[in-house]
């Protein structure tokens, strides 16, 4: 916990000196200058290494449960058993769901192509995207010519009033993304409450095919035994009627090998047959052996290895964690969030001041995601948040980064406040007499 007194609180003289022990302390990281990247959340090597025995588990058998030879051609919706671990990751039966290719966001990128195809029929519906949120969904409907609006992202998820508000009125907006489990990048798990109001929000939208895009891109990606669960939304879907405009995403990519995983849709029996007949035009079939071989290696583990997962993890999320509250926690010049599992950190800067912290860190060797990529159009209304991605970089390198951003943090929120004191005081000493209203 710092012993520093906020700097709002210090006087010209005390927040001189501290301006300038710190322009000092931040001199010398420059010149030290170790490059490090906080910017994508990657797995480190150590969790690559943890699934290095998929290579030849198949020792040539590439026949899968029931009988298929897996190097050939066909079966668009993928093998029995990679369709059994999806529904595992999603939460559904296995005869919903389709083992694709090694993206999720390729699936995601296919699916909204067909929705805006066949259900939207040609039209560019407008987006709803919860803030902070995932660069890469912002990017999808930007190449798809899809508008966006920035909606609300609390503690429990979108905000549901808000959110049912707009939808009611307005049969302009057309679908909603959702990181529905330690999301990107605030770690937050939506509450049951809102799961069942977004599962119900298609019946209640002006637009006919709102369709809710679940990216559970994290449903297993825990750091400890006690995160929290999400509640199963197809259940509600088919509660309120709404199945057919539920899309749902997972992949193995942070469970096995990031480029060589196997990505899950899940939805309605209607959507995945229309969503096959969709995607024949493009493929004539996954990598079945890919499929195979990642099913003989997780089956029966997926909760161990993720524990070894979140054994390599969190003690990095904690170096975050730890270094963030030691000098930052009672300055009131940041927020950040305590994530029970993903992949992110979520910092909250004073406004204004996201994007000169970064630039900062980058002069001192640590780059980080860009400002304003945690919004559509990649512009931050505040220019206050900050992604931190700690999977990638070891826990010594993770440390002297954070060394650097909470250097940068203090520098830029000290000379912030120094700034509005000399303002504050050249208002005071100014003689022009201020102009009389009447
Ligand atoms: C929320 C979210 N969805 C999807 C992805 C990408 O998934 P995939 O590797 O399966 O394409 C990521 C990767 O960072 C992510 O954070």
């Amino acid at each position: 916990m710092s012993r520093i007194t906020p700097y709002s609180r210090q006087s010209a003289d005390e927040l001189s000196n501290t301006l300038s022990a710190l322009e000092t302390r931040y001199e010398r990281l420059k010149r030290n200058n170790v490059p490090l990247d906080l910017t994508r959340g990657k797995p480190s090597d150590a969790q690559l290494d943890l699934s290095d025995a998929l290579d030849g588990i198949l020792q040539g058998n590439y026949e899968s449960a029931d009988g298929t030879d897996t190097r050939n051609y066909g079966g668009i919706r993928g093998l029995r058993e990679a369709r059994e671990l999806g529904a595992e990751l999603l939460g559904v039966t296995p005869d919903l769901v389709m083992a694709a290719g090694n993206s999720s966001l390729q699936l995601m990128h296919a699916a909204a192509c067909f929705a805006h195809e066949q259900r939207w029929q040609n039209a560019t519906p407008t987006m709803l995207c919860p803030v902070p949120g995932y660069d890469r969904h912002f990017t999808l409907c930007e190449s798809l010519g899809l508008p966006m609006r920035s909606v609300t992202l609390q503690d429990d998820g979108p905000d549901m009033d808000q959110i049912e508000e707009l939808v009611a009125d307005d049969d302009s907006l057309g679908g909603i993304w959702c990181v529905p489990r330690f999301s990107n990048p605030t770690g937050t798990t939506y509450s049951n409450e809102v799961v069942a109001r977004l599962a119900a929000l298609p019946a209640k939208a002006a637009h006919k095919h709102f369709t809710v895009f679940w990216d559970n891109a994290y449903s297993v990606h825990a750091l400890h035994t006690d995160a929290p669960a999400l509640a199963n939304v197809l259940d509600l879907a088919n509660a309120a009627g709404t199945q057919d405009n539920l899309f749902l995403f997972a992949s193995t990519s942070k469970i096995t090998f990031a480029g060589s995983g196997v990505a899950f849709f899940g939805g309605s029996s209607t959507t995945l047959d229309e969503l096959e007949t969709f995607l024949s035009a493009a493929t004539i079939g996954p990598d079945k052996v890919n499929q195979l071989r990642t099913v003989k290696f997780l089956k029966g583990r997926l909760t161990d290895h993720m524990a070894a997962h979140a054994a390599i993890l969190k003690p990095k999320f904690d170096v975050v964690e730890d270094k963030l509250s030691t000098a930052l926690k009672g300055l009131s010049v940041a927020d950040w969030t305590t994530p029970d599992g993903g992949y992110f950190v979520s910092l909250n800067t004073l406004p204004g001041l996201a994007k000169s912290i970064i630039a900062l860190a980058a002069n001192a060797g640590v780059k980080l995601t860009a400002a304003g990529a945690t919004w559509p159009g990649g512009i931050d209304p505040d220019d206050r948040n900050i992604r931190i991605a700690p999977s990638y970089p070891d826990p010594q390198e993770l440390d002297i980064a954070m060394d650097v951003l909470v250097a940068a943090i203090q520098l830029a929120s000290a000379r912030y406040y120094k700034q509005l004191l000399d303002e504050h005081s050249a208002r005071r000493d100014d003689p022009t007499p201020t102009r009389s209203q009447n």
